[in-house]
């Protein structure tokens, strides 16, 4: 597979880490400090499907694959508008990609990682030649807002990229779960309510993300340096030669800390987290258009991708430009 587009959207509404201590006992210095985190942008007018679609636009002006072309979309969110119809539908109806087969992924964090290794996945068995690949999401809308130490980390955007079954860029992917930790980082579907499970008092309010953070943390900075490890000695890439590693935006002290176990100068991993917070899925692709748009990639750079996340879910690539 080939990436040959990328895009990428977020909310007009940006709120600094001054505008949320102004409605939450909170403060610019302890946000920047713990997570590096500046700002985020919070969707007020905009939907999933509105940023996710302003993205896939922006992906497949850039790739010249017209609509037509196209004949796979895969999403990846935990926050679509609607449990159904998908996320990946409501974009094929938006941009009448009426020859794609849609469908969405849920992978948390790791979403955009489970799209691309999915979309190869079928590329390689020549089923489909054209596939949109996305993460987008609006976080903002599950978050409890009287939770300080989780609600300040996550944002709203979308990020995404055009793949073509021409080229071999994909030199490796690996990906996990251990769903025996998933309750680190949950948010419950809505409630029971049906004919025959009603109990007294039972109430039928939404639930909002919950998370361990210290748990999470731990979980971040010893498994992803193990799946960049991992994917590099599959893709036989010695970690020497990566010119960027593009990690999910959770915490820029996460990526710190990947950089010292991997030994690997800090300026190797690009940041975007300043501007948008943790936007789940949609972090990695939209990190990814903002090298590529800023013109840092040339023909046979090595990059690795990856992502950690709710489930527990991780994944990692390595590509050659
Ligand atoms: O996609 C994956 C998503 N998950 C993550 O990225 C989470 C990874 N985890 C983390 O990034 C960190 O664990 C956090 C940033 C969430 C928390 O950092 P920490 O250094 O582990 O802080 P803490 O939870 O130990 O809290 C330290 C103090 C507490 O006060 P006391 O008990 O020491 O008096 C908290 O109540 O900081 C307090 N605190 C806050 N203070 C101001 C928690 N949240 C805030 C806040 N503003 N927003």
């Amino acid at each position: 597979m080939k990436i040959l587009g990328t895009g990428s959207a977020l909310p007009k509404k940006v709120v600094s880490n001054d505008d949320l201590a102004q409605v939450m006992d909170t403060s610019d210095e302890w946000i920047r400090t713990r997570t590096g985190i500046e700002r985020r942008h919070i969707a007020v007018e905009e939907t999933t499907t509105s940023l996710a679609v302003e993205a896939c636009k922006k992906a497949l002006e850039q790739s010249k694959v017209s609509i037509d072309e196209l004949d796979l979309i895969v999403a990846a969110t935990v926050s679509s508008d609607y449990i159904y119809p998908t996320l990946s539908c409501e974009i094929q109806a938006a941009i009448g990609a009426k020859n794609a087969t849609a469908f969405d992924i849920s992978a948390g964090c790791s979403g955009f990682l489970f799209a691309l290794a999915t979309a190869d996945a079928y590329l390689r068995t020549g089923r489909y030649k054209n596939a949109l690949i996305l993460g987008a999401e609006t976080l903002s809308k599950m978050m409890d807002w009287s939770d300080r130490s989780t609600c300040v980390l996550f944002g709203d955007g979308a990020g995404a990229a055009v793949v073509s079954a021409e080229g071999n860029q994909l030199l490796g992917m690996v990906q996990g779960s251990d769903g025996a930790r998933g309750t680190v980082l949950k948010c419950k579907n809505r409630p029971v309510h049906n004919l025959y499970k009603q109990e007294a008092g039972q109430s039928l309010a939404y639930s909002y993300t919950e998370m361990d953070g210290s748990a999470v943390y731990k979980f971040a900075v010893r498994t992803v340096p193990n799946a960049i490890a991992n994917v590099l000695e599959q893709a036989k890439v010695p970690v020497a030669d990566v010119k960027y590693f593009l990690l999910h935006q959770a915490n820029l002290r996460i990526i710190e800390a990947v950089a010292k176990r991997m030994n690997q100068p800090l300026e190797k991993f690009p940041t975007i987290l300043e501007e948008c917070g943790n936007i789940s899925a949609a972090s990695v692709p939209s990190l990814l258009d903002q090298i590529h748009r800023e013109g840092k990639l040339s023909k046979g750079d090595k990059i690795v991708m990856a992502g950690f996340g709710a489930g527990l879910t991780w994944g990692a690539c390595v590509l050659e430009w």
